[in-house]
C-alpha cells in the first residue's frame, strides 16, 4: 500500500476498521481503471473488515448528469457493476447517496471550517478553471460533500485511485479542523488506501485511463467495443525484431491480467525482440474477456431483477443510517446545534 495507515488507525484491529468508498454515477461504462484502481480493492477489503460501505454517488453527479431519469439509471447501472464484481450486501453496506440526505447537513458544518485556499488548490476545480469553463459551486464545493460521505460514517480507510488521494487528505484536515475548534472527537481522521501497482492504470494512449480522455477500456462493452479499444493500443513503431521497450502501456495493461512469474516471463521475451505488438494484443483481449465474463454473466443476470437492487439500496440505507445518526449527532451536540437534549 502506498499510504500506510496513520498513527491514530493503525492502533486500531483490521477488523475494526470502517472502509468507505464511493462512485459517481456518470453513465459511462466502468473501465479497466475504476476496477483495478478502485473496485476490485472494495471487493476484497468487504471480507477483511466487519464494516464495509459502497455507495453511489448521486448527489456528486449533480454537478454533470442535469437529466432525472438519466440519474436514476445511472444509478442503477452503478448498483449492477458492484453486485457484478463481487460485492456482497451481506458482507458490505450498499446504498445510495441520497437516501442519506443528513450528508449535506454535515457539509454545510465542514464548509464552514474548509478555508477557500484549500478549495482553490483542488485539482479537479483547477483543471476546470485550466479549460476556461463555467464552473458552477457544486463543482468548487465538490471535496467537501466528499469529506462529508467519508467523515458521517466514521470511516477510517477510503479505497481508490491516485487521483482521488488529494480529497481524502482534505477530509482529513476538515475533520482536524472541525474537531479542534468544537472540542471534540466527533470526527474520525481517515487515509486513503491506495495500492502502488495499480493506483494508476494507463489508457490506450500511455495516459492515465480516464473518461475525460476517451482513452479508456471498458470492463462491460460489447466485445467488438472493447477489442477495437485494445487494439488502438499505441506502441512504438520498432519493427518485430526489434527489443522492446516494457514500459509502454500495451505492457502494463496486459500485465494486469498476468500472474507476477507470466509478467516476468513475456517482459523477458519483449526484451528479447521477435515479439509483435498485435500478439500481446489479441493475448491481452482474450485474458481481459475471460476475465471478466463471470461478472458479465451476473451483471445480465441480475439486469432481470430491478426490484431486487432496489431493495438492496434500501435496505443498506438503513444500516448507512445506523451509522451515521451517532456521529452527525456528536457533531451537533458539539457545534451547539438544535435543542439541547435533555
Ligand atoms: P474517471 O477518471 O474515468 O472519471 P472516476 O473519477 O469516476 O474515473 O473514478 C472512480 C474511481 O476509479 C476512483 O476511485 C478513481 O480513483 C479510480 N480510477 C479512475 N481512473 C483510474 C486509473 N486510471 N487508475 C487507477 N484508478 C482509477
Ligand atoms: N470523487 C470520487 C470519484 O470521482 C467519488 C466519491 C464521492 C468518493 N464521494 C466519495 C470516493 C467518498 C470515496 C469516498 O471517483
Amino acid at each position: 500500500m502506498s499510504s500506510q495507515a496513520s498513527k491514530e488507525n493503525e492502533k486500531i484491529p483490521n477488523r475494526a476498521l470502517r472502509v468507505l468508498s464511493g462512485t459517481k454515477p456518470t453513465g459511462e461504462n466502468l473501465h479497466l481503471g475504476n476496477y483495478f484502481g478502485a473496485l476490485r480493492q472494495f471487493v476484497a477489503l468487504q471480507d477483511e473488515h466487519d464494516t464495509a460501505l459502497y455507495f453511489i454517488a448521486d448527489y456528486h453527479s449533480m454537478t454533470t448528469v442535469r437529466d432525472a431519469s438519466q440519474r436514476r439509471q445511472n444509478t442503477h447501472a452503478v448498483a449492477l457493476d458492484y453486485l457484478a464484481a463481487g460485492l456482497d450486501p451481506e458482507r458490505a453496506i450498499l446504498f445510495r447517496q441520497s437516501d442519506l440526505p443528513e450528508v449535506t447537513e454535515l457539509t454545510w458544518m465542514l464548509t464552514s471550517v474548509t478555508p477557500m485556499g484549500m478549495l482553490e488548490r483542488a485539482h479537479a476545480y483547477k483543471a476546470a478553471m485550466d479549460k476556461g469553463e463555467d464552473i458552477e459551486h457544486g463543482l468548487f464545493t465538490y471535496p467537501v460533500l466528499m469529506a462529508s460521505d467519508i467523515l458521517l460514517y466514521g470511516s477510517h480507510l477510503v479505497p481508490v485511485g491516485r487521483d482521488q488521494k488529494q480529497h481524502i487528505e482534505m477530509a482529513r484536515d476538515m475533520a482536524q479542523r472541525f474537531n479542534r475548534l468544537y472540542e471534540t472527537d466527533a470526527l474520525v481522521l481517515p487515509d486513503p488506501y491506495i495500492l502502488d501497482e495499480t493506483a494508476t492504470v494507463l489508457g490506450t494512449d500511455g495516459q492515465k485511463m480516464s473518461k475525460s480522455y476517451g482513452n479508456t477500456i471498458s470492463m462491460f462493452a460489447a466485445k467488438g467495443t472493447v477489442k477495437k479499444a485494445v487494439m488502438g493500443i499505441v506502441t512504438d513503431s520498432s519493427p518485430v525484431e526489434d527489443p522492446k521497450d516494457t514500459t509502454q502501456a500495451v505492457f502494463e495493461i496486459w500485465s494486469l491480467f498476468a500472474t507476477t512469474a507470466e509478467r516476468e516471463e513475456m517482459f523477458e521475451r519483449a526484451r528479447a525482440g521477435g515479439l509483435g505488438y498485435g500478439d500481446v494484443k489479441k493475448d491481452l483481449l482474450a485474458r481481459l474477456m475471460d476475465y471478466f465474463e463471470p461478472m458479465r454473466t451476473r451483471r445480465a443476470t441480475l439486469e432481470e431483477k430491478p426490484e431486487e437492487i432496489e431493495s438492496i439500496l434500501r435496505i443498506g440505507a438503513g444500516r448507512a443510517r445506523e451509522l451515521a445518526v451517532p456521529v452527525l449527532e456528536a457533531c451537533r451536540s458539539a457545534a451547539g446545534l438544535g435543542s439541547p437534549s435533555a
